[in-house]
C-alpha cells in the first residue's frame, strides 16, 4: 500500500509544533525605520504615495523617533528635504542644513537607545536631483562627487550620527568616506554601505517623499536589474574599502541577490524594503485585495529568510509592535 510513512505535515499540525520548528524569526531590533524631515515644517505632512509615512518637522521628528525607540526598533535612518537646493548640494554640508540639524535633534532625543543613521548622498540637496555633481557635459562626475561625499560624511559624523549610509553608487565612495572620517578623528563612525543598489522603478514614491528634482534616471551609476554577478563585485569592493555592513536594495524583487551576498561576506547584511514595495502592499490592502498585516509579515520574513539580518522598512514601528504581541 502506498501510504506515506514520512509525513512533513506532522510538523505543521498545531501552532505549538509550528512554532517549535520555525526556522526564521523576526525581532524588533533587526528593523530600521527610514524617516523624512523637511525644512520649515511645523506639522507632519503625509506623503500621498506612502500612506502612513510623513515628512516631519523638527518637533514631530523627535517625537516619532522616541516612539520608534519605545517600540524597540534597531535603528533610524534619516533623510533630509531642504527648502532650497543648488547645483552642488551645499545644504548637505551646512551644519545648519536640515539633515545635520535632524541628526543632532534625534541624537539629543534618543541618545544611545537606538542606532542613528543618516543617508549620505547628494540627491536630496541638488537642484538637478542627481546623486553626484555634474560635469560640464551633464554626466555625473564620479571623482568630484567623492570629494563632496567626504565633506558630507564629516558633517554628519560631527552632527553625531552613529552610522552613515553612502547611497550614491559612486565608485570608491566607501574608501574615500572612510579615510575622510578617520582623518577627522571619527574612527568610530560606522558605514552601512548601499553596496548593491539597482536602478529601480520601485523608488518612485520615495522621490515624492523627498520632492526629488530628478529628470531622467540614474542608470549610469545604479545597477542594471538584470545583473547578479555585478552585485557580488560591488559588495567585495565595499568590504575591501571598509564597509562595516552592506546593504541590498530593493529587497523583495532581489532575494536571490540577497542570498548570494549573504554567502559571500561575513559582515552583517541589510536589505532595504523600499518605498514602491511598501506602496504596492498598502494600495492592494486599501482595495481589500490582500490581508495587509499578514502580507507585511510575510514580506519581512521572506527578506530575513533570504539572508538579511537587518531590514530597513517603513513598517518598522508597526511590525515591532506586532512582534511584541
Ligand atoms: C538616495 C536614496 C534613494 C532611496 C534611498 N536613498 C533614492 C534613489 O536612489 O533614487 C530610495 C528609498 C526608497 O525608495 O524607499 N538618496
Amino acid at each position: 500500500m502506498g501510504y506515506p510513512q514520512i509525513r512533513p505535515r506532522r510538523l505543521r499540525r498545531t501552532a505549538a509544533v509550528r512554532r517549535l520548528v520555525e526556522e526564521t524569526r523576526l525581532a524588533p531590533a533587526e528593523l530600521v525605520l527610514p524617516m523624512f524631515v523637511r525644512e520649515g515644517l511645523t506639522e507632519p505632512r503625509p506623503v500621498a504615495s506612502l500612506p502612513g509615512v510623513f515628512q516631519h518637522g523638527r518637533d514631530s521628528l523627535r517625537k516619532a523617533a522616541a516612539e520608534a525607540v519605545a517600540a524597540g526598533v534597531g535603528g533610524i535612518m534619516l533623510f533630509g528635504v531642504p527648502a532650497r537646493r543648488d547645483a552642488t548640494g551645499s545644504g548637505g554640508v551646512d551644519p545648519d542644513g536640515v539633515l545635520n540639524v535632524a541628526i543632532r535633534d534625534v541624537v539629543a532625543e534618543v541618545g544611545d537607545a537606538t542606532v542613528v543613521m543618516s543617508d549620505l548622498c547628494l540627491d536630496e540637496f541638488t537642484s538637478h536631483g542627481h546623486c553626484g555633481l555634474l560635469a560640464d557635459d551633464g554626466t555625473v562626475d564620479n571623482d568630484a562627487t567623492l570629494a563632496a561625499y567626504a565633506r558630507l560624511a564629516v558633517a554628519q559624523a560631527e552632527a553625531g550620527a552613529d552610522m552613515l549610509g553612502p547611497s550614491g553608487m559612486m565608485d570608491g565612495q566607501v574608501g574615500v568616506v572612510r579615510r575622510a572620517l578617520d582623518a577627522a578623528g571619527h574612527t568610530d563612525t560606522a558605514l552601512l554601505a548601499y553596496a548593491v543598489k539597482y536602478a529601480s522603478a520601485f523608488y518612485g514614491p520615495f522621490r515624492d517623499a523627498v520632492e526629488s528634482a530628478l529628470v531622467g534616471d540614474r542608470r549610469t551609476y545604479q545597477q542594471d536589474p538584470a545583473n547578479l554577478r555585478e552585485s557580488l563585485r560591488e559588495v567585495e569592493l565595499d568590504v575591501a574599502e571598509g564597509a562595516d555592513l552592506v546593504m541590498v536594495k530593493p529587497a523583495l524583487p532581489y532575494l536571490d541577490v540577497l542570498a548570494a551576498v549573504r554567502q559571500l561576506v561575513q559582515v552583517p547584511v541589510a536589505a532595504y524594503q523600499v518605498s514602491g514595495e511598501y506602496a504596492m502592499v498598502e494600495a492592494a490592502a486599501a482595495n481589500g485585495w490582500i490581508d495587509r498585516e499578514r502580507v507585511i509579515m510575510e514580506t519581512l520574513t521572506s527578506i530575513r529568510r533570504a539572508g538579511a539580518q537587518i531590514i530597513l522598512t517603513y513598517w518598522a514601528v508597526e511590525a515591532a509592535h506586532a512582534l511584541r504581541r
